[in-house]
């Protein structure tokens, strides 16, 4: 069985939009690594958020962090490159779009980022399957896409077990995401489920030592 290390994405669409540093700099003072980057088109979801400019610039002020981008939108193929060129460490698409899937997985992987690949809730958890060797996390949306501060859908946990028991079959080491809606009340079930790496916004910002606590990432 591949035992990744638990992480705690914070992600600054939860931050204060006009100080994301100061939302970046809160995430570095807790003693975490992972910074999540929600980017959105106003397409694929029905919002906007920020662009490569804006990780480019905060990449220059936190070298040492690790940027894992989270792209929702229609054309992913068009900004690899530009997302990876702005400092992106890890880059994720979703599957739901028309576009070419494989030739992106690709393009991300040989540019030196690593690859992830992500599911709304109402997608089938096997439509992943066959992209399983390929990727280095799978990214479980426990929310519709686009906006900060919903609530979890439970139907999250039985893809995070389903992952997870395709992780030990095929002996793989992908990481496990989820993401929406989590709190320091529901963020175990996620873990015990098999998740490893933990996206929150809202409670991050709101209420992060006792998610940190319910994680035993602090006592
Ligand atoms: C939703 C985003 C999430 C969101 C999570 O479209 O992908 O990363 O920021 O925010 P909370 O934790 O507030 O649900
Ligand atoms: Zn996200």
């Amino acid at each position: 069985m591949v035992e990744n290390s638990v992480q705690l994405a914070p992600s600054i669409l939860g931050a204060d939009h006009s100080n994301l540093a100061e939302g970046v700099l809160r995430i570095k003072q807790a003693g975490l690594s992972w910074v999540h980057l929600d980017i959105m088109d106003g397409h694929f979801v029905p919002n906007l958020s920020f662009g490569a400019g804006v990780v480019k610039a905060l990449r220059g002020k936190f070298p040492g962090m690790f940027f894992d981008t989270h792209l929702m939108l229609d054309n992913p193929h068009l900004y690899i490159d530009m997302f990876r060129k702005a400092g992106a460490d890890l880059i994720t698409v979703h599957i739901e779009p028309d576009y070419p899937l494989d030739g992106t997985l690709e393009e991300i992987r040989v540019l030196g980022a690593q690859v992830g690949v992500s599911l709304n809730p109402k997608t089938p958890v096997a439509e992943l399957y066959g992209l399983l060797g390929r990727v280095d996390l799978v990214l479980v949306m426990s929310v519709q896409p686009g906006f900060g501060g919903q609530s979890f859908d439970a139907s999250a946990l039985d893809k995070i077990s389903t992952l997870a028991k395709w992780r030990d079959e095929l002996g793989l080491g992908y990481r496990i995401e989820v993401d929406g809606g989590i709190t320091a009340a529901n963020v175990r079930e996620c873990l015990d489920r098999g998740a490893d790496t933990i996206v929150a916004g809202t409670e991050f910002y709101k209420n992060g030592a006792a998610l940190m606590r319910a994680m035993g990432l602090s006592d």
